[in-house]
């Protein structure tokens, strides 16, 4: 495995080479990235992983400060993982040239986290764009955890006509349901708990609705029932369809429940 700081020693070093599989991420690694490391390793013939924390993709200056840094224990994750080639640039890296492709920000950018992170999503498509100016993947893998996300950047990277393809992701859980995230690391095991017991109500609160015995307006009255799990606030909890991206009419339609909420100062997203 290589560690590579700069930019055009990683261009210069990838330049030519096929199918490579790239895997963006702040650090923080969990089993959510092996997972994505070992499909990235599946499908390509090279990997390789980014470890930048995008400080333009935080609305707040503490949580970019606040967020977990653990390079040592994930650059030896990477190497166990057998990853050919690791990304870590410094700011000036990234955002120091002029990239070449306009950020193409769709409107769907403004629902769900979008209404609550100004700027978050504008910051991810740009570093992520600049990212494959620099890389040039055949290939870059992303979570479904991050739902979101994937589908902005599918259609910024289906606007500049690019090369790169998206490949999705299932997301990971543990044995009580819980995704994995990077933010887990902050919970106590009383918070984690906590998130386990949400994310079981939300799921059986689907299960129900797939076979009638609930209606998509009970939605309210799971919330309060999430609010005395002791949240202290909820940004949003909301049904779409995944392939309208809008608010489903039937059951039998192809949808998540899309979840975002704070235990303690911990926000977490997820979508079941
Ligand atoms: O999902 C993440 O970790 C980040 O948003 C990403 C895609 C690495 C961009 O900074």
């Amino acid at each position: 495995m290589e560690v590579i700081k700069n930019r055009s020693q990683i261009f210069n070093k990838l330049s030519g080479k096929k199918n490579i599989g790239f895997v963006p991420t702040m650090g923080a690694l969990h089993k959510g990235h092996v997972s994505l490391f070992k499909n990235a390793k599946k499908q390509s013939k090279i990997t390789v992983a980014s470890i930048f924390i995008n400080p333009k993709q935080f609305s707040k200056k503490q949580d970019y400060n606040k967020y977990p840094r653990r390079q040592v224990k994930d650059l030896s994750l990477l190497k166990k993982l057998k990853i050919d080639y690791v990304f870590l640039p410094h700011f000036n890296e990234v955002y120091g040239f002029k990239a070449n492709n306009k950020i193409y920000l769709d409107k769907f950018s403004s629902k769900l986290c979008g209404k609550f992170r100004p700027g978050h999503f504008k910051g991810v498509v740009d570093v992520v764009n600049r990212l494959i100016e620099i890389i040039k993947p055949h290939k870059i893998f992303l979570g479904e955890k991050d739902f979101q996300q994937l589908v902005l950047i599918k259609q910024h990277l289906k606007s500049i006509k690019s090369k790169t393809k998206v490949i999705s992701c299932n997301t990971i859980r543990d044995k009580f349901n819980l995704s994995f995230s990077s933010r887990n690391f902050y919970l106590s095991k009383k918070d984690l708990d906590k998130a386990r017991n949400i994310t079981n109500l939300i799921i059986k609160f689907k299960k129900r609705l797939k076979i009638n015995r609930a209606k998509f307006s009970d939605i309210e009255t799971l919330k309060k029932e999430i609010i005395k799990k002791g949240v202290k606030k909820v940004d949003y909890l909301e049904i779409l369809n995944l392939n309208t991206l809008k608010t489903p009419k039937k059951t039998v339609e192809k949808f998540n429940i899309f979840s975002a909420y704070y235990i303690n100062n911990v926000r977490l997203i997820d979508n079941v």
